[in-house]
């Protein structure tokens, strides 16, 4: 009998098709209100989950006494709860690599559009403000020469790092729990204590993943120590930051600026006073989301679900 996985994320037919093969799938598009009590019903003889976001702990884990094996769709893994998992023996797997240049550029984008403030001037162009010629209030600074500090030197950080350093002659500064020597030969990145960091970079990047040890790593304290003309740009997870002290560092003028994907609470409330600031640009967290690799990204998922499940140990099994 083939095992029985649900997908619980809108997948392309290359992904179904391919998890068809071995296992028998159930298939929500997403999860609703309405739809969750079917899931909650179909998660019983469930032996694999596939999808990215839902929160999987020990309550979601009392109603899947079969389940071998949850593939995220993510490289983040912040959703699973992996004391858990690893106490009832379940595999967890996420998409470590396949992302790595996407979100780099996302990044990229960030840190041009809040310097030069592109999203700012695309409106005054567009709401037929362009009249004469430009006035010094409109000119951004520059990105190419400056000193980026990478927090989180993983593959994206090093993406980030190669693109900074080819591209825009920047200089890198990184902090991570380890060295990276590939950076520091291939990119020229130095390794520095967080402070030194925090004092000497243009433009701040966080690229940590969010766990106990990073949750509100960047507080007032960090956003004191940065320079008032520092660019602040958060691609991890929303709670890798104080929010209210970024909020009151921006508007204070303890930095000059911020590009964010993510949020404390998302989708991020319309009341929240950063959507209101005209020196933060925002996203709605689409770091890997293109068409290319949120397919790889998917693929990846599938065939770590599907060697779990074929007794095998998945390429991107999460080891704690
Ligand atoms: C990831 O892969 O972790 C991205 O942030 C999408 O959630």
């Amino acid at each position: 009998m083939k095992p029985k996985v649900i997908v619980y994320k809108k997948a392309d037919t290359r992904i179904l098709d391919y998890i068809a093969d071995s296992c028998e799938i159930i298939y929500f598009e997403e999860l609703d209100s309405e739809i969750y009590p079917v899931f909650l019903e179909e998660l019983k003889n469930a032996h694999g989950l596939l999808g990215s976001g839902l929160k999987v702990d020990k309550e979601l884990l009392n109603h899947a006494p079969q389940l071998k094996i949850v593939s995220n769709i993510s490289v983040g893994y912040d959703n699973l709860d992996m004391a858990a998992l690893t106490k009832r023996g379940i595999m967890a797997t996420n998409t470590p690599d396949v992302l790595n240049d996407t979100v780099a550029d996302t990044i990229m984008g960030l840190i041009l559009s809040a310097a030069r403030r592109i999203p700012e001037l695309d409106q005054w162009v567009k709401s037929g403000q362009w009249k004469s010629g430009l006035e010094e209030k409109w000119f951004g600074v520059d990105v190419h020469h400056k000193v980026l500090g990478i927090i989180g030197m993983g593959g994206i950080g090093s993406a980030v790092a190669k693109r900074a350093h080819f591209g825009f002659d920047m200089e890198i500064l990184y902090h991570n729990r380890s060295r990276n020597e590939d950076a520091e030969e291939k990119y020229g990145a130095t390794y520095c204590t967080m402070e030194e960091l925090l004092k000497k970079s243009d433009f701040v990047c966080l690229m940590t993943p969010l766990t106990p040890e990073t949750v509100n790593l960047i507080g007032k304290k960090e956003f004191e120590f940065m320079k008032e003309s520092a660019i602040f740009i958060n691609a991890s997870r929303g709670r890798t930051v104080d929010e209210e002290a970024m909020i009151q560092a921006l508007q204070k003028g303890h930095i000059h600026g911020a590009g964010l994907d993510v949020f404390v609470q998302e989708p991020v409330s319309k009341d929240n006073p950063l959507l209101s600031m005209k020196n933060v640009v925002t996203l709605p967290h689409i770091g890997s989301a293109t068409y290319e690799t949120r397919l790889k990204m998917a693929m990846t998922a599938a065939e770590n679900l599907v060697t779990g499940l074929q007794g095998e140990i998945p390429p991107n099994l999460i080891r704690k």
